[in-house]
């Protein structure tokens, strides 16, 4: 185990840096009995003398050379991780690492830019993958927040609702179904349903609501791929609304009127209780929430 301390140590990178005990105890606020003191003790730990002191001349010895590139390269490394930590925790120019359900996609980018101009100094690393994925992230504390869709009950969780996230049906234009109003689940028994990947929120909660009846020929694991592939009458998928905006506004694909949709749910800014959210965490937790 090493026996010497930081302060020895930096005392005598100083000493030899500036060749001069009495500048060392300048810049490092201590008085010159204090440095000497220090540098003594380091030669103390490591059983070697590490300065040769001829008349005004200060050198380091063989081992203490060796010793001194030791001290700089573990001083730069020591001074790399403070600015690292103080860049993380300015409320202003933090680090944000955040996972988002693929279907908040079509939201958290106007959310992040927003957030990005009240705070340019700040930077984030963001991860779009699907619910499955998230919660092992947020687990594994790859992640300081993350936003998805009914958070589950079993985890250690602090959770805020901040939006609806109405999950709905939809078909192409000329889709039969269009004519009725009144379908029930009953009704898509016979039809193709395009539905999510295994993993997915939106897919676990249509599974929840269609239940045994749930036939799905054709999985994809793209909200962007599934309204593609409803446009093109592949068959009828599930999406949040906010997805499909405008394909709705433009009319290449129609909402369904299906019995128990839109299922409306909400979607959630989660971290796990187990870590303390750093400051600029905590304010786009706080941005999101006021801004949604
Ligand atoms: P998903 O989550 O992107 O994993 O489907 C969305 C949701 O839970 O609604």
């Amino acid at each position: 185990m090493i026996n010497y301390t930081l302060k020895q140590m930096y005392s005598y990178e100083a000493v030899i840096r500036l060749k001069s005990f009495t500048k060392a105890s300048q810049e490092l606020h201590i008085t010159q009995p204090a440095v000497y003191m220090q540098v003594k003790q380091l030669q103390e730990s490591l059983g070697s003398e590490l300065i040769s002191i001829q008349g005004k001349s200060i050198k380091p010895t063989f081992i203490g050379q060796k010793f001194y590139q030791t001290s700089l390269d573990i001083i730069e490394k020591l001074e790399q991780s403070k600015a690292d930590i103080e860049q993380t925790l300015d409320p202003e120019a933090g680090h944000l690492q955040i996972a988002v359900a693929t279907t908040t996609n079509s939201f958290v980018s106007h959310i992040l830019a927003k957030f990005k101009k009240k705070y340019p100094r700040m930077s984030f690393y963001l991860d779009v993958t699907n619910r499955e994925s998230l919660l092992k992230k947020l687990n594994n504390s790859e992640v300081d927040l993350i936003i998805m869709g009914e958070p589950p009950t079993d985890m250690p969780l602090i959770t805020q609702p901040f939006m609806e996230n109405p999950l709905i049906a939809i078909a192409h234009p000329e889709h039969p179904l269009l004519n009725n109003q009144n379908n029930t689940i009953n009704d898509l028994t016979h039809e193709t349903l395009i539905t999510r990947e295994q993993g997915s929120g939106t897919r676990i909660t249509i599974e929840r609501i269609i239940g045994n009846q749930l036939n799905s020929d054709i999985e994809i694991n793209s909200n962007e791929a599934i309204i593609q592939a409803v446009q093109a009458g592949l068959g009828i998928g599930f999406v949040s609304k906010h997805t499909v905006k405008l394909e709705l506004e433009n009319h290449v694909i129609k909402q369904l009127d299906i019995d128990k949709f839109p299922i409306t749910r909400h979607w959630y800014v989660v971290h796990h209780s187990k870590n303390k959210l750093s400051p600029i965490a905590e304010r786009f937790k706080a941005f999101i929430v006021e801004n949604s």
